[in-house]
């Protein structure tokens, strides 16, 4: 089953008037880039950027709520960010609980449902416990789904549901002529959501970096010079609006 297309946005503020008569994505993804360079320019370190990016993903979320998105995926860790020394790895495990220790009430006040993408049976202990009690008390919830994608990686996403298609045909499931997009895409980690339609990243990199490699095949990129800590509810909804305004073909012609 795939989540479906929210009703109307939930206008907040005179602001966000403006989005109402928008087309806008359903699901939208943000690859949340630029904490370090943010920290480094102020002379502060590097977590000093995670934990300013942190208070911009509440924002950014509060955001996306009150315009109306169905659904986010935001980008927190990827399967290559191990490769980083062992403090600041430990720092980005430990932020999900200051997160939802701040966040909780609210998201569950505003219906958000919570998801998380990514391999979270290899985190810590006390990250896993996290991910466990935020799904546990948003699980019943029906509003905008809030996905964290955490040790995730696109091409282990692919890895992982390769071996979910070779088990189900061992086991006489699936035949290997039944195999198509849809049976890949039923086992991806995101089966139960729809391909995101729009993808920001901030920081000025142009590229993906292992984010939703399947699943990107057709979305639309918005890129900012924006570094992540500094993104605001105006450079969210300079990306809505340069979305509203894209062609969308799909290989056809019209
Ligand atoms: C994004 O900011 C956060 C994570 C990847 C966890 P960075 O930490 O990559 O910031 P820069 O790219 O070094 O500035
Ligand atoms: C992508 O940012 C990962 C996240 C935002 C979580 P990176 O900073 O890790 O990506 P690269 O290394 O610049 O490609
Ligand atoms: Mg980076």
């Amino acid at each position: 089953m795939q989540w479906g297309f929210r009703s109307r946005p939930r206008l907040r503020s005179e602001e966000l008037e403006q989005v109402a008569d928008w087309n806008l994505p359903q699901h939208l993804g943000i690859i949340m880039d630029g904490n370090g360079r943010w920290a480094k320019r102020r002379g502060l370190p590097r977590m000093a950027g995670h934990h300013a990016g942190m208070n911009a993903m509440k924002e950014a979320i509060r955001a996306c709520d009150d315009c109306g998105i169905s659904c986010v995926t935001l980008y927190a860790f990827s399967t290559e960010n191990w490769k980083r020394p062992e403090n600041e790895v430990e720092y980005l495990m430990k932020l999900p609980d200051q997160f939802f220790r701040s966040e909780m009430d609210e998201l569950v006040q505003r219906g958000v449902r919570l998801k998380f993408i990514g391999e979270t049976h290899r985190l810590p202990t006390y990250t896993q416990e996290t991910v466990r009690l935020s799904l546990e008390r948003t699980a019943h919830n029906t509003g905008m789904i809030v996905t964290f994608a955490l040790n995730y990686g696109g091409r282990r996403d692919i890895v992982e549901a390769t071996k979910r298609l070779l088990q189900d045909v061992e086991q006489g499931l699936l035949s290997v002529d039944d195999i198509d997009e849809s049976a890949i895409a039923a086992r991806l980690s995101t089966r139960e959501l729809v391909d995101p339609d729009l993808i920001i990243r901030t920081s000025g990199e142009l590229r993906l970096s292992n984010f939703l490699v399947w699943q990107s095949a057709y979305s639309e990129l918005w890129f900012t010079d924006t570094l992540w800590p500094d993104f605001t509810k105006s450079d969210l909804l300079a990306a809505l609006h340069a979305f509203h305004h894209r062609k969308r073909r799909f290989g056809d012609v019209k």
